[in-house]
């Protein structure tokens, strides 16, 4: 597919004027005095997409399902809501999401969870209904997902991933999958130029282990230059330091030791055979050994794709081998892996590469009437119409009015041509066809040529 298939947005934002209640103590929905209406605005960092932007979104949607559908996966669907203590297990109890970022509340009891991520459900879901039992299974979903962030570019509080999951599949060669699927996206969007793949291996569970133990002796030795969160998460879960985003933190890391040092030649084969595949496919990438991901269920390979296109929020994907966690969640022993694309940071880039065309326009046809009966026959054409010419989209007037102001709507719709039907035209049993772009003069066909007519002009 060409890069000219898809569509960008060149619309305005429309203006915010309307707002909360603006004095704290006004009851929602009331508005300040007896009567006044209160306008409402969404709740922060989660937005709307509007309809100059849905032709976009569902083009995106579109290339995503034919990728994986030409790699042999299958789609699941799970609910946005599961029991917190999943993502407290899977994600990790000392994470940026489970601390801060959960939309948690109380059902009868229950405490449960709007979804950050998809990898936790996809597994309950799996093990639940048991499909991945002793069976490889290729999966994917795209979703909502729900993080209490604070929001800015790139950053949402209510966002769609669109994820990969396998299991069953042990080696480095499905983890090449994986990446040449992802490298195959950017292509088809002509962005691959502005994406960078960072690589990393998290080793094995012992191997962190004992990695964990030299890491936990550098950073007490340096102790006075962390700031509080890394000096609490030093004691708690050690790794996660790597993520931090402080500056002086950041400084004192760069002489910590690094996770490669503990790996055993095994974990050191089977990154480097990843690395042979994606050299031998073309696929570059870098090493990055502070790559750690901000979720807890990682092992072997991690990986991330940052462009330079979109500021602060870089990452448009990440990904990464979880083996332990099928069983840690109750399963059988499996192997697992996979990503999530962030779909409103992918939609940013292709906005600011200008990697998509304009959005098209609306309608094909506009189907003008005027007089009580043509009105009325209009809608047996219009349906006539929809059932003989396949794809067809015919905006129906609706609006009444003189044939002059319905040609203006007609031309605002962005409509290639218009169909005309009047009373004269209904005494003769022909439909008038106008060309709006051309604008040239109405002719008039049989009643029961119009589809054909229109075929033909359409290119259908
Ligand atoms: P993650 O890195 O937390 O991984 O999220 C994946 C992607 O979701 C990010 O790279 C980013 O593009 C997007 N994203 C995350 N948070 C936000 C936000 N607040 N606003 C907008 N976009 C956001 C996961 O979620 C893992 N479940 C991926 C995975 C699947 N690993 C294995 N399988």
């Amino acid at each position: 597919m060409s890069r000219g298939a898809f569509f960008c947005l060149f619309f305005h934002k429309a203006s915010r004027r309307t707002g909360r209640p603006k004095r704290a103590g006004d009851p929602p929905g009331t508005g300040r005095g007896e009567g006044m209406a209160v306008k409402f605005q969404s709740v922060a960092g989660m937005k709307d997409i509007l309809p100059e932007e849905t032709p976009l979104w569902q083009d995106l949607e579109k290339v995503l399902r034919e990728v994986v559908r030409s790699y042999g996966y299958a789609e699941i669907r799970m609910p946005a809501v599961e029991s917190t203590s999943l993502f407290v297990r899977s994600i990790g109890e000392v994470t940026d999401v489970v601390e801060k970022e959960m939309y948690t509340f109380d059902d009868n009891g229950d405490s449960l969870s709007l979804r950050p991520e998809g990898t936790a459900g996809c597994v309950r879901a799996c093990i639940e209904s048991g499909i991945i039992h002793n069976q490889e299974r290729r999966l994917w979903y795209m979703g909502p997902m729900f993080r209490h962030e604070r929001p800015q570019k790139g950053r949402y509080r209510q966002f769609h991933q669109f994820g990969v999951e396998v299991f069953g599949l042990a080696g480095p060669e499905i983890e090449a999958e994986l990446i040449l699927m992802i490298a195959r996206i950017w292509r088809i969007f002509g962005i691959s130029d502005r994406l960078t793949l960072e690589l990393n291996s998290l080793g094995t569970p012992e191997e962190r282990v004992a990695y964990r133990a030299s890491l936990v002796d550098y950073l007490r030795a340096h102790q006075d230059q962390l700031d509080d969160d890394s000096r609490r998460r030093m004691e708690t879960n050690p790794l996660r330091v790597l993520d931090s985003k402080d500056p002086g933190v950041q400084e004192v890391l760069s002489g910590a030791p690094v996770l490669s040092s503990c790996f055993g030649e095994e974990t050191r084969q089977r990154f480097e055979r990843l690395q042979q595949i994606l050299r031998d496919a073309g696929v570059p990438f870098k090493i990055n050994e502070r790559l750690v991901r901000g979720l807890d269920y990682y092992s072997h390979t991690v990986f991330e794709w940052v462009t330079d296109a979109l500021g602060a929020q870089s990452t448009v994907c990440g990904g990464g081998r979880y083996d332990g966690l099928v069983e840690q969640l109750g399963g059988h022993s499996t192997p697992a892996v996979g990503f999530a694309i962030g779909l409103e940071r992918m939609v940013l880039l292709l906005k600011t590469l200008e990697a998509c065309s304009a959005a098209p326009a609306a309608a094909d046809v506009y189907l003008c009437a005027m007089g009580d009966e043509a009105v009325r026959r209009s809608f047996i054409l219009g349906e006539q119409i929809r059932s003989e010419v396949p794809g067809i989209r015919l905006l129906t007037n609706c609006a009444g009015g003189a044939f002059r102001k319905q040609f203006r709507r007609a031309d605002q719709s962005g409509a290639a041509f218009a169909l005309i039907l009047g009373e004269s035209e209904l005494e003769q049993g022909m439909v008038g066809i106008k060309d709006l772009r051309q604008g040239t003069e109405q002719r008039n066909v049989p009643w029961g040529e119009a589809a054909a007519e229109l075929k033909n002009l359409l290119g259908v």
